[in-house]
């Protein structure tokens, strides 16, 4: 045999040998080996997988791994899944993530389904105690666990994601993408490790989910449309919050929210929309729905805030520009950790439309929480705190 076709003869070895488990891709056939980096071995996996013309699995199998940054980019020619059954970690030192984004970023393919009882950990203490966002507005922030980028009609079943060194997930401009069953895991003092971020996106699902962090729950940023938050339980983290909005110029609408069936435990908001002073662009907020929720010590449970300023980086005294309408609060009961549950303080510029809350009751040390409104005048129908004195309770 010449060179030429010892090569072939190799190769098409190589190829059984890759498929041989029904045609899935073990990552250990890539060299992907328990206590190392498979950052390699997943993404000549990858490669393959994505040239091929009939779906393909690729496999990682129940152990411990290393994965130093990577990203896996389509477009494929098939559907593609990959079942994670290890606990893949990043590197606990911030400073070699070279400045990535995200550790992991999955983007521009159709059709990927990431399954499996394996854990991402970011590992991110480290990066947690460096962080100043809190004092620093322009900080640079560290790798997120997973981005998924220009994805369409995917799913995430199963896995954890641990100890972020900032957000969990990052989903931005994907089209039918469903979370199932998925879970985050980090301290209550973990900063900025918001849940799963999620923006520019339409017809995005997060149900039966699980998220226990030091930031947002979910956190739905500009541009989204047609959101689904389902069987969720948060805590404990600062809650679902729509924004947030109205600090950048080029920002979209979000339009289509509804969160039900949810719980949120000891979280410092329940579900929040928040809006900045002097906004500059004129966007609207429209058609969220919130409703079948279970408040347990939560500190501002229902909250909407137009007047969002945090290191007082705005002029407060221009009102926000972004008109919020078509929200509705429907059987939202518990415990709230603060005497004013429900907090709707609304733009004086845009006063809030539409606004309707049906049987919220919840309590305050034993008695029912009361609810401060400005610039709103909310539908109230069955059981719901009387927007309280004192307010301006302007608009329509
Ligand atoms: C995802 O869907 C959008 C909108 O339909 C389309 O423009 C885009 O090309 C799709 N992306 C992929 C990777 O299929
Ligand atoms: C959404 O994505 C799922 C999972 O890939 C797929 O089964 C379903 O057909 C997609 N829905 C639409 C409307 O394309
Ligand atoms: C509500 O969500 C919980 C998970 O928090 C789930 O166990 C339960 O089945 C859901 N109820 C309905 C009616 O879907
Ligand atoms: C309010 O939102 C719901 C749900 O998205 C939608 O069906 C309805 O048409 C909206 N109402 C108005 C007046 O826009």
């Amino acid at each position: 045999m010449n060179l030429a076709r010892i090569t072939i003869f190799v190769s098409l070895l190589l190829v059984e040998f890759c498929f041989a488990n029904n045609g899935n891709l073990d990552i250990s056939a890539f060299g992907g080996k328990p206590n190392s980096d498979i950052a390699k071995a997943l993404s000549s996996a990858w490669t393959q997988a994505c040239a091929s013309t009939t779906p393909v699995k690729i496999l990682i199998p129940g152990s411990t791994y290393q994965m130093s940054v990577l990203e896996l980019k389509g477009p494929c020619k098939a559907p593609i899944e990959i079942q994670i059954d290890g606990t893949i970690k990043a590197p606990a030192d911030p400073n070699t993530m070279k400045g990535a984004y995200h550790w992991l970023t999955i983007g521009r393919v159709d059709s990927i389904t990431l399954s499996g009882k394996g854990v991402f950990d970011g590992q991110g203490a480290n990066a947690w105690k460096r962080n100043d966002c809190h004092k620093n507005y322009k900080c640079k922030g560290d790798s997120m666990n997973l981005g998924f980028n220009f994805v369409n009609n995917s799913i995430v079943r199963g896995l954890t994601s641990k100890d972020s060194k900032t957000f969990h997930v990052n989903v931005i401009s994907c089209n039918n993408f469903t979370f199932d069953g998925f879970k985050v895991s980090a301290p209550n003092n973990s900063p900025n490790t918001d849940g799963i971020h999620i923006g520019r996106s339409t017809n995005v699902n997060v149900i039966n989910t699980d998220i226990a962090t030091g930031d947002d729950c979910i956190s739905i940023g500009d541009g989204n449309k047609k959101l689904t938050i389902q069987n969720v339980v948060c805590g404990p983290g600062h809650g679902i919050s729509v924004g947030s909005l109205g600090r950048y110029e080029i920002e979209e609408s979000v339009e289509g929210l509804l969160v039900k069936n949810c719980t949120f435990k000891g979280t410092d908001n329940g579900v929040r929309i928040k809006t900045w002073p002097n906004s500059p662009v004129k966007i609207t907020v429209s058609d969220m729905h919130f409703e079948d929720i279970i408040m347990t010590n939560v500190r501002n449970p229902i909250i909407i805030d137009q007047e969002y300023c945090p290191w007082n980086q705005c002029k407060k005294q221009n009102p926000s520009k972004i008109k919020i309408s078509n929200i509705s609060f429907k059987n939202i009961k518990g415990t709230s950790s603060a005497l004013e549950g429900v907090v709707l303080s609304c733009s004086s510029g845009v006063p809030c439309q539409d606004i309707e809350m049906d049987n919220v009751d919840l309590t305050f040390n034993g008695a029912a929480a009361k609810a401060k409104c400005s610039n709103v005048k909310p539908k109230i129908i069955g059981k719901a705190p009387a927007c309280g004195d004192g307010v301006s309770a302007g608009g329509s």
